[in-house]
């Protein structure tokens, strides 16, 4: 991490935000990189929890900031999951109006979606994610080996997100995945650093083009349309690579019903996420509360729900134009 500060003519005397849990595993290590004795480097923790992905502690980082004299040019490094990435670059996008971002993501999901893309926020009672800002890092840097630590289960929301980055884009990823998935999830080098490259890639790409969602960024929402209801509905007793893998499917059955997609390449979908360890069947739950909370979703367009439909492994499409009455039938009763 020193050395590729340096490179960029980043301030060698950042402030580390993380919790106790990653500083205990990563800290020691982070600060030797930043300078032997690590005298300048400011350890700044919260404690462990999404619940801590708020106001009151961007607040109280504030304020510690402020104690540390961390000025316009003093990086913040994001070490943590999604999480950290989120609060740590909220707090980076508004402190004294911006100072440089670095993230250190250390979770699968972290490594391929949250600290990719400049979407950093906390949550503010119901609106999760909702008081934030576009603020693009400086740098990402993904340390594969880090993920040797995550508690297991851990790696499923990633491995999801994956999945998801090579149908909306790269099949030649998806066909990686297929070919790889037993090293991928075993964490074997070079397996993993491949996915976690190509997948942060694929999204770079896509927020490069349309980096505050007015269209295309919006791909990236396949398989979340169906999955966030899930959610919603199970009071997130189902996690997020589960609702996502489930939304998946959901999807591509819709895109197959309707002609769009062909039943080989729904059948390749679901053996990659059933291999993956993820569900690709909706559990019984009431099919009108999954479409009722997906009507509530910010992304309802004119009263109709807006999919993203794959029209073959690593191409979709995003459409408006899928009737009630499928919906109905691909989610069951
Ligand atoms: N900004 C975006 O574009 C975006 C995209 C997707 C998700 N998110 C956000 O990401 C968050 C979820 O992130 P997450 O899944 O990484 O969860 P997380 O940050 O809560 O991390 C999961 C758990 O793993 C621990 N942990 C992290 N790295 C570890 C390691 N290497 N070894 C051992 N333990 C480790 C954490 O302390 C935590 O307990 C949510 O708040 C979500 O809203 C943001
Ligand atoms: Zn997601």
């Amino acid at each position: 991490v020193g050395t590729l500060l340096a490179e960029r003519g980043i301030d060698a005397n950042p402030v580390i935000i993380t919790n106790p849990v990653i500083n205990r595993l990563y800290g020691d290590a982070l600060q030797q990189s930043l300078q032997g004795d690590g005298s300048g480097v400011t350890v700044l923790q919260v404690p462990d929890g999404e619940e801590y992905k708020s106001l009151e502690t961007a607040g109280r980082l504030y304020g510690e900031l402020t104690a540390v004299h961390a000025e316009r040019q003093t990086p913040i490094l994001a070490l943590g999951g999604g999480v950290i990435s989120d609060l740590a670059g909220f707090v980076a996008a508004t402190y004294l109006r911006g100072v440089p971002l670095v993230h250190l993501p250390t979770t699968l999901l972290a490594q391929v979606d949250s600290s990719i893309g400049g979407k950093v926020a906390v949550n503010h009672g119901q609106l999760k994610n909702k008081i934030g800002a576009f603020y693009q890092p400086r740098l990402v840097i993904c340390d594969t080996t880090t993920l040797k630590t995550l508690p297991s289960g851990q790696l499923d929301d990633g491995l999801a997100e994956v999945i998801k980055s090579a149908v909306i884009r790269d099949k030649e990823l998806f066909a990686f995945v297929e070919e790889h998935l037993g090293a991928i999830r075993a964490l074997e080098e070079p397996a993993i650093e491949e996915v976690v490259f190509r997948t942060a890639e694929i999204k770079a790409r896509v927020v490069e083009e349309d980096e505050k969602e007015l269209g295309l960024r919006a791909i990236l929402n396949y398989g979340h349309t169906v999955g966030h209801a899930i959610e919603s509905v199970t009071d997130f007793k189902v996690g997020h690579g589960a609702a996502v893998a489930m939304g998946m499917v959901a999807a591509a059955r819709i895109a197959q019903a309707m002609d769009i997609m062909d039943t080989q390449e729904l059948a390749r979908l679901q053996e990659v996420i059933h291999r993956a360890g993820l569900p690709s069947e909706i559990p019984p739950i009431d099919r009108h509360r999954i479409i009722e909370a997906m009507t509530h979703d910010k992304k309802v367009t004119g009263g109709r729900i807006r999919f993203v439909l794959p029209r073959s492994i690593g191409d979709v499409i995003i459409t408006s134009e899928v009737s009630p009455s499928l919906i109905n039938k691909v989610l069951g009763s």
